[in-house]
């Protein structure tokens, strides 16, 4: 393989998502390559030997390293300013790998109770099985984490806009709070992306994604990735990835890495059409509430503008009664698609709609506990319902249904 472009020379991010790490074989090909091999061939027992036990610098397994994989790693690295990245095959095994690998029985963890359902899960249900203390906050809250922080803490885990209720939280604050109490930050910065807020240079440790959503963008396949120093993504997690085998597929990457190639173009066009959105449902009286960090009824919209460039493309919304009737107008007229994938452009023209309690979603796999507490984020009977317009055109769907049922209109 020859590397053709410098990774990091400068490079703006616009630059960096199409060619950090391009590296081309013997053939000259202009994409970059797929690897679909599990494992490498050797001259003899003594390159196989020095190759496993670390002695000779090459890859020996795709469980451990594979080149498609460590590409998109070191494309999404330089992108997010971070100075490694390891490649996991779901977000979820991200998030998994990035706490349990650096945790142990008696170590505590602190989080806000606005997070992904599978994440309060793991944080909630699993670490306490190993020993592990716990204590859920408000995110919103600076006494909350002033007081969670003034014990002895390891981990800190967030989401910022969290999934699906929008809470930000103060990323360089609970950074400071996080080091003094002996601990490194884990932000989970998947409603974001890269595109949008860049949580290491807010005092962040370390980085998550669900690749699966913007990185990906058009629901093709699932991926994840931790980002952070080398010491973190060599030392700690690094073994952890390497015994436990979580790994991405080299075609998965290879997919992600054809995502990263257009991500800031899909997600300003998904936060332009979720600012409209959001503003057009603020008018609408079949809508009690709208929760969108780029508008200024936004509870922490100054702190949102502080720390992130944009404001992401989903917004939430309580429908006004215990039906919602002007949404189900909405979804009888709009043609919208029911779905779960933030970040994912379903269809070409059919934006998406999904909802929180009282409909099923995997945001409410922690349990009836956690379909409560996502509920009264957003307030009353009628649930909270989450809308992420993708890249289509602005004036369809969800707003023209509103509007009029049938009749077009200009937005
Ligand atoms: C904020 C957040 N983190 C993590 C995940 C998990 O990602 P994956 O579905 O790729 O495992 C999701 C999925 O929706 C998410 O929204």
């Amino acid at each position: 393989m020859t590397k053709s472009t410098p990774t990091r020379r400068q490079l703006r991010p616009r630059t960096l998502q199409v060619r950090a790490g391009l590296a081309r074989t013997g053939f000259s090909e202009t994409a970059e390559p797929i690897f679909m091999n599990s494992g490498y061939v050797y001259e003899s027992a003594e390159e196989a030997e020095e190759s496993f036990d670390g002695t000779r610098d090459r890859m020996v397994y795709s469980r451990f390293k594979n080149p498609t994989v460590a590409l998109f790693e070191e494309r999404l690295a330089a992108l997010e300013g971070a100075e490694a990245c390891r490649a996991t095959a779901s977000g979820m095994a991200a998030v998994h790998a990035a706490l349990v690998c650096q945790l142990k029985a008696g170590d505590r963890v602190v989080a806000p109770r606005a997070l992904f359902g599978s994440c309060t899960w793991i944080i909630g249900d699993l670490l306490p099985r190993f020993g592990i203390g716990v204590e859920f906050i408000d995110g919103t809250s600076a006494d909350q984490w002033e007081r969670a922080l003034s014990k002895s803490t390891q981990v800190v885990f967030l989401e910022t806009p969290s999934n699906p209720t929008l809470e930000i939280v103060d990323l360089s604050l609970v950074a400071e709070l996080t080091h003094r109490a002996g601990g490194r930050l884990v932000v989970d910065n998947v409603f974001a992306t890269p595109v949008f807020q860049a949580p290491l240079t807010q005092g962040a440790d370390v980085v998550v994604y669900s690749a699966t959503k913007h990185i990906d963008g058009q629901g093709r396949c699932l991926g994840g990735a931790v980002l952070g120093s080398n010491e973190f993504c060599n030392d700690v997690l690094g073994p952890y990835l390497r015994h436990t085998g979580p790994a991405l597929s080299p075609f998965n990457a290879w997919v992600l890495l054809k995502g990263l190639e257009t991500l800031d173009l899909r997600v300003e066009r998904h936060a332009a059409n979720a600012a409209r959105i959001a503003r057009f449902l603020e008018t609408r009286p079949e809508v009690a509430r709208v929760l969108y960090p780029g508008l200024e009824s936004h509870p922490q919209h100054e702190l949102a503008k502080r720390q992130m460039t944009g404001f992401g493309g989903v917004v939430a919304f309580e429908p006004e009664g215990r039906q919602g009737s002007g949404l189900h107008a909405a979804e009888r007229a709009g043609g919208h698609r029911h779905l779960q994938q933030p970040g994912r452009r379903q269809e070409p023209g059919l934006p998406s709609l999904d909802h929180h309690p009282p409909a099923p979603h995997p945001g409410g796999e922690a349990g009836p506990g956690h379909r409560r507490r996502l509920g009264a984020a957003v307030g009353g009977p009628g649930g909270c319902r989450r809308s992420d317009r993708g890249p289509e055109h602005r004036a369809c769907g969800l707003i023209r249904a509103y509007r009029s049922g049938h009749r077009p209109i200009r937005v």
